[in-house]
């Protein structure tokens, strides 16, 4: 077992995780999210190399490839005798993408299906999966998505139940129903999109696991903005270009990768309790460690802050 990265701990629970995690989401081959393929050789190639570095914690979901990533993480866990000593596996109950159907029966073949695909009897923790594609009132109705997360963890199946979605306010207003005991906000608190700001606040009153995924903003600040010009898994705007071109001249100036200040401003967050970052090669893993550990003079900052960010929804144009 690697040495971790120091562990924090996941909310109210006992439950121990590194300031990193890794996002599952591209190995699970997302042409249509991350408009590129990635075959299940580099995939394998990739989920191995996690399991010999530092970070002691992966997030995946039902949705991501329809199965796929669950399909290729079992296969490593499979030939690695099972889930390490000291790691978690997180995942994410999810609608059924063809019918939009988000019930309660929906939600019990999707965590089915995951644990089958992990080849695992149980999970520490089971987010909803994106709850603004259906009514709250449907998905906290009796008998309903989240009443049957419930029952499972009563089972002893999952171990713990969060929330995982986009809109700020419709999140905090699942927060409010007192069951979740994380949060997942993605592309929204990043150095160009700080919508999630009231919804980190209010996380860290409950005292809940705060998780932040995307902090690239799905790539374009791992890459740069001619290399993916793309923003929360669509095109970005003229406007978000402009900004990341901008914050990516200060960077260079003081020379640090804009990579390590994308992550490192959420990192460097007190609220937050882990980043999530996606990535679909093995050499990204020893990449991120340098990213994380990378000086960054106090100057860069406010810098960064001036030159502009976001607090819209960044997909609040993507589902119409
Ligand atoms: N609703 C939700 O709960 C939700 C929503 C979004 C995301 N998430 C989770 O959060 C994770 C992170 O989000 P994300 O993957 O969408 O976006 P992200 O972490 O902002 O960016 C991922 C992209 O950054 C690239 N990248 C990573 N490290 C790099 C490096 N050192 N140099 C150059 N490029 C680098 C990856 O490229 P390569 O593929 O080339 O490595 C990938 O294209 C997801 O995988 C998923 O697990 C959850």
């Amino acid at each position: 077992m690697p040495t971790f990265l120091p562990l924090r701990t996941f909310g109210k629970t006992r439950l121990r995780v590194t300031p990193l995690c890794i996002g599952c989401a591209p190995l699970g081959n997302m042409p249509e999210a991350f408009s590129y393929e990635v075959a299940e050789d580099q995939a394998l190639a990739t989920l191995r190399a996690c399991f010999q570095a530092p970070i002691n914690f992966l997030d995946t979901a039902a949705s991501y490839g329809n199965g796929e990533s669950e399909r290729r993480i079992g296969l490593v866990l499979g030939e690695l005798g099972g889930v390490p000593h000291g790691y978690f596996i997180a995942s994410k109950a999810d609608r059924d993408f063809k019918t939009g159907d988000f019930s309660g029966d929906q939600i019990k073949r999707s965590v089915e299906r995951s644990l089958m695909l992990l080849g695992v009897e149980k999970i520490p923790i089971m987010h909803l999966h994106d709850p603004e594609h259906a009514p709250f009132e449907k998905i906290m109705a009796k008998g309903g998505a989240v009443d049957v997360l419930t029952q499972f963890k009563d089972q002893g199946v999952i171990g713990h139940i969060g929330l995982a979605g986009g809109p700020t306010e419709l999140m905090m207003r699942y927060l409010d129903e007192g069951m979740f005991e994380a949060v997942i906000t993605h592309n929204r608190y990043t150095l160009i999109n700080r919508a999630a700001e009231p919804l980190l606040d209010k996380a860290t009153k409950i005292g809940i696991a705060i998780l932040n995924a995307a902090p690239y903003g799905s790539g374009i600040l791992a890459k740069g903005p001619d290399a993916y010009p793309r923003y929360a898994y669509q095109e970005a705007d003229a406007l978000t270009l402009d900004r990341v071109r901008k914050m990516d001249d200060i960077c260079k100036k003081h020379k640090v990768p804009l990579a390590a200040a994308a992550l490192q401003f959420s990192m460097r967050d007190p609220r937050i309790t882990s980043t999530i970052i996606g990535l679909s090669k093995a050499e990204r893993l020893q990449q991120t460690i340098e990213l994380a550990h990378t000086p960054i003079p106090n100057a860069v900052w406010p810098l960064l802050d001036a030159v502009g960010f976001s607090t819209e929804d960044p997909e609040a144009n993507r589902w119409k």
